[in-house]
């Protein structure tokens, strides 16, 4: 009999479409662990902000304004769905116009500053994946075991745009994903706080040749072994 793992914290992160919610919410299934998908944070606070101001001067927002915006984690099975003002936020935080507002919101101190303590608190009873782009490096520097998720720029575009509209790109349409893709992981890797890196210690794993289940196979195996050899009274 496989022993049960510990409940600890598993971190992924890594570049844009490189299968980092996929991945993390089947693992946390498999594991009988709660997934946070952060970048759903990110994504909802960029929502919430252009529906209630717009798009313009988000550089002028204190941490105050942004811990007022009813924005809540709402514990479900298997993880948390993003709440504002009561009202489950799901198909909203996907369009293309909230995406390129999530990575221009999320280079902006406050904004990060005001989301800590909410992921943090998700992971206090341990039992999580969490997946994102400083998981490893900021949210949970402590984290049991640590992925970093990368994957070739084309294939990462073409699983985007088949998960988008169900349909496999053309080259074209491959390249226009592409160029998206590539500016947003600029915006992530090249800003001043929570930059999109390695964390230390964090286990590399290139997924453009591997099937989904090899890559979900690679991360819990990785967990078992961890977390079962740790010491469960640390
Ligand atoms: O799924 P995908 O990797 O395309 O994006 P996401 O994880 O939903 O994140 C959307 C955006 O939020 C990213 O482009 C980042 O700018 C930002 N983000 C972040 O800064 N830190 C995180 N931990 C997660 C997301």
């Amino acid at each position: 009999m496989t022993p049960m793992p510990r409940a600890g914290v598993i971190t992924l992160d890594g570049p844009a479409g490189s299968g980092k919610s996929t991945t993390a919410r089947e693992v946390a299934r498999r594991l009988g662990f709660r997934h946070l998908d952060s970048g759903a944070l990110y994504r909802g606070m960029a929502y919430a902000l252009l529906s209630s101001r717009g798009a313009e001067s988000w550089e002028t927002l204190t941490e105050e304004d942004l811990r007022a915006l009813p924005l809540r984690l709402q514990p479900m099975e298997g993880g948390f769905e993003i709440h504002l003002a009561g009202r489950p936020l799901r198909g909203e935080l996907r369009t293309q116009d909230v995406t390129s507002h999530a990575s221009r919101l999320a280079r902006l101190r406050p904004v990060r500053a005001s989301l800590l303590e909410l992921q943090r608190s998700a992971g206090a009873r341990g039992g999580l994946v969490a997946d994102g782009r400083d998981m490893g490096t900021v949210v949970f520097p402590d984290a049991d075991v640590k992925v970093f998720l990368v994957a070739e720029l084309e294939e990462r575009a073409r699983r985007r745009f088949l998960e988008r509209t169900g349909m496999e790109p053309d080259p074209d349409e491959v390249r226009g994903e592409a160029d998206a893709i590539a500016e947003r992981d600029r915006q992530d890797s090249e800003r001043v706080h929570a930059p999109l890196r390695k964390p230390e210690g964090a286990l590399e794993l290139d997924t453009t040749r591997l099937s989904f289940a090899e890559q979900v196979e690679a991360v819990v195996d990785l967990a078992r072994r961890t977390l079962v050899g740790k010491n469960p009274h640390r």
